[in-house]
């Protein structure tokens, strides 16, 4: 080894040390202290199930109590507790795909929040703590048989006082699904909007985006055929006015809840969790010969 070779080393182990130095010190904050840690609640909170929650948390895949007290305010109007129903499946509110979503006298209006951005800049904490507070919440007992859209939203819309409905692990679980197990929706189709809510409109394009049409295919095969047949059609979903694939193109907004988290109420539970994999099956059931309105 000649004296070249031997500087050479020696700059290399101090430059390689700088790096690594530099990447540990990358967790640290100008002031030297580390960022606070993810609060336990959350770490441990399952998001799998904050999906449900979100879609309705009194069912009975949510493991919620049957025999709550509250349970007859919650059916009777349910559209008035369910966070979809004013966040939207796709989590954009009348800025999604509820910019039709008109309210009636059963059912509130949309909200106008990005609960997609809220949830990503916000921290676990902020997220918990925004679920729990009371103040211009709306309370259980209020009275929605007069909610009027024309003449009396003002209660109906208002979020519902979740801190008195849900214990805190949850909440956590809520948090947990808006900030990671939620899907993107971005990353499965692309979308324009018309107008504005609620007489605005959507059209849907690019569903699947980069998937594998015959991965897909495959992934239908072995998670969907069994119940839906080998081309969707076996019995009629929702309403029982559609195919899966006509389902799949007309609500792919709702359609990525379903398969991840299950259809409530029905035997079909969690189907795909893999963000690819849904993908893939997006971009199959957009074959229309496949699988047929
Ligand atoms: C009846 C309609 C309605 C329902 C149901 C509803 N929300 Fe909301 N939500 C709103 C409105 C309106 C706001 C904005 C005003 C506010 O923060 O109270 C909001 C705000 C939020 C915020 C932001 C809060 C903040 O402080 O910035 C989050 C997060 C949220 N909702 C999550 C949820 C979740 C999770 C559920 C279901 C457990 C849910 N919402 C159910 C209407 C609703
Ligand atoms: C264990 C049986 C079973 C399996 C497996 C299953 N489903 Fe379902 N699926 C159902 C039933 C039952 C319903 C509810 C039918 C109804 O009431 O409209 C349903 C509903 C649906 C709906 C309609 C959702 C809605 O909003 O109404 C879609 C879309 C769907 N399934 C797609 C799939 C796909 C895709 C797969 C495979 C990844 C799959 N299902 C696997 C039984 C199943």
């Amino acid at each position: 080894m000649t004296i070249r070779d031997l500087q050479f080393n020696v700059f290399t182990l101090i430059f390689a040390g700088l790096l690594l130095f530099g990447a540990v010190g990358c967790g640290e904050d100008k002031n030297g202290t580390s960022p606070p840690a993810d609060p336990a609640g959350y770490i441990n909170a399952d998001g799998m199930r904050g999906g449900r929650l979100y879609d309705e948390f009194w069912a009975t895949e949510t493991g919620w109590s049957q025999s709550d007290t509250n349970l007859a305010t919650y059916d009777s109007h349910s559209d008035f507790f369910r966070c979809k129903q004013c966040h939207g499946w796709d989590l954009l509110g009348s800025t999604g795909a509820y910019i039709s979503r008109a309210p009636r006298m059963t059912r509130p209006n949309v909200s106008s929040l990005n609960l997609r951005s809220i949830a990503a800049s916000r921290t676990p904490q902020e997220l918990f703590d925004a679920l729990k507070r009371s103040n211009g919440r709306r309370a259980i007992s209020a009275d929605l048989s007069t909610y009027d859209p024309g003449t009396n939203p003002t209660i109906g819309d208002q979020m519902p006082d979740y801190g008195t409905i849900f214990t805190d692990e949850q909440i956590w679980d809520l948090v947990r699904f808006l900030k990671l197990d939620a899907i993107d929706i971005s990353i499965l189709y692309d979308f324009q909007t018309t107008g504005t809510y609620p007489t605005g409109s959507i059209t849907f394009s690019n569903i699947g985006e980069d998937g594998n049409a015959s991965s897909g295919d495959s992934i239908f095969a072995a998670k969907c055929v069994g119940c839906h047949g080998a081309d969707g059609a076996e019995f009629l979903v929702d309403g029982g006015s559609y195919t899966v694939g006509r389902h799949l193109r007309e609500k792919p907004n709702e359609d990525q809840h379903k398969i991840k988290f299950g259809q409530l109420g029905s035997i079909m539970g969690s189907q795909v969790t893999d963000e690819n994999e849904m993908k893939d099956l997006y971009r199959a059931l957009t074959d229309q010969t496949r699988y047929p309105d």
